[in-house]
């Protein structure tokens, strides 16, 4: 299925942040943040709509048969890759770990570095945009996905790459927090913590340049909490997929998920989505999931 692309308002003018935001006429918010440990004032907190739709999940049509597992040589202290079950999609590339609707996920985690993205040689679909996110729902569970990370977006052939940081509850709420900074090697922290189906918080930290946003939502849409999600999206554009650019390795470390009875699970057997000739996802000793670019593209 394919969600709708949603302009919650026509013109990308800034909402500037208050207590309390409503988002539409389910889905109301408050966002606090702080900068080194100290509250930034709420006027200085900016958020906009943001144009992606990042929600689609399900498109397991016809594509080609996934490359090859590439070689693994990788120097850092990685205990061992495992042989996850695999599955292609056209715009999801990394984990998803499932899990029973009677003990559901609770809080997700997960650490990633921003990375360095740049134009993909001898495509000219543009934008090209890579997003990086945790999140809970919207693979097995397609009616929900709440999720939060950063993306990088090359808007036409100048090369010119925009970061920046995003949460959206799909189908509501889809936000740019324009005033979080993010530049390429920064190490963000991201905790999605429910607090029942459709009320929860999220963290989100930018451990390198120490700034913190929390957003607390209550009443968005219904979640299962079944999927526990690490990902690499190839976003959709309105309706149709964004380009992917090249980009640096993403690992996310620290990758876990606590469940309602208090067990803890990571990507250990979790179902790692390969974009077939794009982008290739691997998982190392339990709680590192790594996702590169392969195909036509070379990693600098
Ligand atoms: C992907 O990253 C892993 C870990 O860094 C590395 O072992 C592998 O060779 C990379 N794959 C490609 C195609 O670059
Ligand atoms: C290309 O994208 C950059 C960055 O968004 C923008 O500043 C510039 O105006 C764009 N150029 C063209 C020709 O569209
Ligand atoms: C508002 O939220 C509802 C429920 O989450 C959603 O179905 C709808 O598409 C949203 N509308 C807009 C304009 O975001």
């Amino acid at each position: 299925m394919q969600w709708a692309f949603i302009t919650l308002l026509s013109s990308a003018i800034a909402v500037l942040a208050s207590p309390t935001h409503t988002a539409n006429r389910t889905l109301t918010f408050t966002i606090e943040a702080t900068r080194h440990g100290k509250p930034i004032p709420p006027s200085q907190i900016k958020l906009e709509p943001f144009e992606f739709g990042r929600s689609h999940i399900g498109h397991h049509g016809p594509v080609p048969a996934p490359p090859s597992s590439p070689e693994a040589v990788d120097p850092t202290p990685r205990m061992a890759k495992r042989a996850n079950p695999t599955a292609t999609s056209n715009n999801w590339c990394g984990s998803v770990n499932t899990l029973s609707k009677t003990n559901p996920v609770k809080t997700i985690h997960g650490e990633f570095q921003h990375p360095t993205c740049s134009l993909r040689g001898g495509s000219t679909t543009f934008p090209q945009a890579a997003a990086n996110w945790v999140g809970i729902d919207g693979d097995s569970w397609t009616s929900a996905l709440l999720q939060a990370g950063t993306v990088c977006k090359i808007d036409n052939s100048t090369g010119i790459v925009k970061n920046e940081v995003w949460w959206q509850w799909v189908p509501s709420a889809a936000y740019t927090i324009t005033s979080m900074p993010v530049s390429p090697d920064d190490w963000f922290e991201i905790t999605i913590a429910t607090s029942s189906a459709t009320s929860a918080e999220i963290t989100i930290t930018n451990l390198a340049q120490a700034h913190t946003y929390t957003i607390t939502i209550n009443s968005g849409p219904t979640l299962a909490r079944v999927n526990a999600d690490w990902v690499v999206e190839r976003p959709y554009f309105g309706t149709t997929l964004a380009g992917f650019p090249t980009f640096t390795d993403v690992w996310f470390d620290n990758a876990w998920a606590d469940l309602i009875s208090g067990a803890r699970v990571n990507v250990d057997g979790a179902k790692q989505y390969q974009i077939p000739g794009l982008c290739a996802s691997q998982e190392w000793d339990g709680a590192w999931v790594t996702i590169n670019v392969t195909g036509s593209a070379t990693l600098s």
